[in-house]
């Protein structure tokens, strides 16, 4: 007995294309055959979905958001709820968040926090980047590989969060990651050098005169470049597994290759929005909205993040979802009279950018030919799930869960945040014409997306536990 039957469609994996049928049992993929196969195994309550003319891929997987992050004196906007509806309707049908701890908390306590966010709220799956801000959180990295959650993650800056690891942490969490068989994500930015540049343009003057600049200004491409460079040098002495996030420059990328060309497997993630903004969006009046860090670049930084795409230098494409209004960006205001000024260093930093992952990367990359569609595929799903140790997501094949999304190619819409799932009242994509929304969105068989609206009613996304492969 059937239940669905995704019919006719051009199925496109990671490896291949071909028109055909999708059997589906419950939450789980049973086969793939030419169009027609499954016709004698229908049943009247089999359901069938008509995807002629249409492209289907795996339920793609955003592995780096903060929904409802407290963070920079707020809290993100988008949590559980809304992220995932604008996951689904992207084509994202899994989220990795990471799941930091509070002042004086264990990993354990962290987890079951990020847990009461997502439980019964998520319509999509979840797990978690365990945040080893402390010393003695690294005790805990094997009982957490242990449990399902084997890729942690350090942040070099964010001292006024609590939030920095230093050199020795992401050297000794190597070593774990090494013995355990985990993984280390860095947030990789130079945090000392990074310090005496913003304290040297921090002056009422200065930030009267630049404004949203500064953020910029005091954040040149030295600053990932040389924390990227360091923290392979300490992957390349431990042995330990390293997996930079939101690699933002050109220099990060050319970094990557020569630990390839050495022998280093160091994997980097790049994310949307360092494929398509350059740092012209701080010039104009709204430029602090898009303040995130690291920011946004130069266009021959996008080219060489392209190019890393291709090359794979990059393998994997995320978003850094940290969503935060308009009247949150506006905490950087200093005063509200003639005499005011906006201070960068109090922005929320981060963006919004669950809705249009997979329509930003289908747009630029497979409709203007940087990339095929299978590559797409393999960025945003298939190396996901198996960098992350998600092993039943990422693939059309039978035994993997039915998690798929459906795209019309012929169709195109404007971005306009109004339409969008994100609670954010702004886009950084406002006004583009991008295809690669999803039509139809499954999760685990459950229909969450049909005809591009989102018609789930309720919340079944569940933690699951992942496991990383050998080397
Ligand atoms: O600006 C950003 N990226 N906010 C989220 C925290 C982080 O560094 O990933
Ligand atoms: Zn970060
Ligand atoms: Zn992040």
């Amino acid at each position: 007995m059937l239940d669905t039957i995704i019919s006719g469609g051009t199925v496109h994996t990671a490896g291949a294309s071909f028109v055909g049928d999708i059997a589906i049992q419950g939450e789980t993929i049973v086969s793939v055959g030419a169009p027609g196969s499954f016709a004698r195994s229908a049943t009247p309550g089999t359901r069938t979905i008509d995807a002629r003319g249409m492209d289907v891929i795996p339920g793609c997987i955003d592995v780096h958001v903060h929904l409802a992050l407290p963070f920079c004196g707020t809290v993100s906007c988008d949590d559980f709820d809304s992220g995932s509806r604008a996951a689904a309707c992207g084509c994202v049908t899994s989220l990795i968040d990471f799941a930091i701890p509070g002042p004086g908390q264990s990993l354990a306590d962290a987890h079951n926090d990020w847990m009461s966010k997502a439980a019964g709220r998520s319509f999509v799956d979840f797990s978690w980047h365990m945040a080893t801000t402390k010393r003695e959180h690294l005790h805990e990295i094997p009982a957490c590989i242990e449990r399902g959650l084997p890729t942690f993650k350090q942040f070099m800056i964010y001292e006024s969060e609590g939030w920095n690891a230093d050199d020795a942490m992401m050297f000794e969490a190597l070593e774990l990651c090494r013995a355990h068989r985990g993984m280390m994500l860095v947030h990789a930015e130079s945090p000392r050098v990074l310090d005496l540049l913003i304290r040297r343009f921090h002056t009422p003057e200065l930030m009267r005169t630049f404004g949203a600049k500064l953020h910029p200004i005091t954040r040149p491409n030295f600053i990932e470049a040389e924390a990227i460079e360091r923290c392979i040098h300490w992957s390349a002495v431990t042995g330990g597994r390293l997996y930079v996030v939101h690699m933002s420059t050109g220099e990060g990328a050319d970094l990557i290759a020569a630990a390839h060309a050495r022998g280093v497997p160091v994997l980097a993630e790049t994310c949307a929005q360092y494929l398509c903004l350059d740092d012209r969006v701080f010039d104009g009046p709204e430029g602090h909205l898009f303040a995130c860090c690291p920011q946004v670049k130069k266009q021959s930084d996008i080219d060489r993040l392209w190019q890393g795409v291709q090359r794979g230098e990059v393998c994997i494409v995320s978003t850094d979802t940290c969503s935060f209004t308009r009247e949150q960006k506006g905490m950087w205001r200093q005063g509200d009279g003639p005499n005011s000024f906006g201070d960068w260093t109090k922005i929320p930093m981060g963006l919004p950018g669950l809705d249009t992952l997979v329509p930003l990367v289908y747009s630029l990359g497979v409709r203007q030919g940087r990339i095929s569609i299978n590559r797409l595929v393999d960025l945003c799903a298939t190396t996901p799930a198996r960098v992350m140790g998600l092993n039943r997501k990422g693939n059309i094949a039978p035994g993997f869960d039915a998690d798929l999304a459906i795209i019309d190619p012929a169709r195109t819409e404007e971005v306009d945040w109004r339409n969008l799932q994100s609670r954010c009242d702004w886009s950084p994509y406002q006004g583009m014409r991008l295809g690669g929304f999803a039509h139809t969105t499954l999760a685990r068989g459950r229909v969450l997306v049909s005809n591009h609206r989102f018609v789930a009613d309720a919340p079944h996304g569940r933690l699951v536990e992942r496991r990383l492969q050998p080397d």
